[in-house]
């Protein structure tokens, strides 16, 4: 190969080995924005679990309604919480100044969250996935995507209570200890987490999956509603240049004809 096309291949290949390096421990959340009962589940849970400490700011019920194919009277009844109207934007029930008090740490506007990590809606499932009993925290909670976050685990009655499984840190060929790749606890790598059998919670490992991939999709759908609209019509696109194309060949075909 030249130098030239080698110097291309690297430029083509170097996003998805940044890519690589950054997300190399997170899970696949397999996300579908297109996927409305998942949505629609997300959005149930977020409400119920979320919307407590954390506000959509940027997004209105009314909007929302729209978007997931819900009727007003569906969101009136069972995903507003608050005294909130249709119309309005979604705020949590917690005051600010609370939140500070009681946390250390106001919860943040989860509007822009998905948009906001590098990994998108992956971050915000593997956190979810990642909290585990710390007495030493504040909350008795810690998280292994998020070391020392100040937010307790709220799914723990679904998920069940994780307890992390460690390993001595690995030493190099220096002695020195190496970084660990999920977090560390009490001076150890964790390699995973267990729940013991009498802390189970009311879902099944894989139902959980399921759970925190619907909240994950519903903040990315939160993030950029347009989104939804888009992969329909990327579908569109899609067809027509298939269809263009074939076009092009014909009208190719007709032009050459005499010409062979
Ligand atoms: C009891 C209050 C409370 C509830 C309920 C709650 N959180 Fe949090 N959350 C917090 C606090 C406090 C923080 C800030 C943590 C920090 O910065 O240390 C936080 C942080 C976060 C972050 C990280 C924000 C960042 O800094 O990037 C995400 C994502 C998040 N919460 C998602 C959720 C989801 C999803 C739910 C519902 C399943 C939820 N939270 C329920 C209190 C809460």
């Amino acid at each position: 190969m030249t130098k030239f096309r080698l110097f291309v291949l690297a430029l083509l290949l170097a996003p998805a080995f940044a890519w690589a390096s950054e997300g190399a421990e997170m899970e696949s959340a397999h996300i579908d924005l297109g996927d409305k009962a998942s949505l629609q589940r997300g959005a149930g849970l977020y409400m119920s679990y979320c919307s407590g400490c954390h506000s959509l700011g940027y997004q209105r019920y009314s909007r929302m309604a729209e978007d997931l194919g819900l009727t007003q009277e569906q969101v009136e009844q069972n995903l507003i919480y608050s005294d909130a109207k249709f119309g309005e934007t979604i705020r949590s029930s917690l005051d600010a100044g609370d939140g500070l008090a009681w946390f250390g740490k106001a919860p943040p506007d989860l509007s822009v969250e998905a948009r906001a990590k590098a990994q998108g809606a992956d971050w915000i499932y593997n956190y979810l996935k990642s909290f585990y009993v710390d007495e030493a925290r504040p909350m008795g909670w810690n998280n292994s995507v998020f070391p020392g976050a100040s937010m307790p685990h709220v799914l723990w009655e679904l998920q069940g209570v994780q307890h992390a499984v460690t390993e001595p840190k690995h030493k190099n060929a220096k002695g020195e200890a190496e970084p660990c790749h999920k977090g560390e606890y009490q001076g150890a790598c964790i390699v995973g987490f267990e729940i013991p059998e009498a802390q189970k919670g009311r879902m099944t490992e894989e139902e959980y999956d399921h759970a925190a991939r619907d909240i994950s999709a519903f903040l990315a759908y939160v993030g950029e509603p347009a989104a939804i609209q888009r992969e329909s019509i990327g579908a569109w696109v899609v067809l027509f240049l298939a269809l263009f194309t074939f076009l092009a060949y014909l009208l190719k075909s007709e032009y050459w004809r005499d010409v062979h």
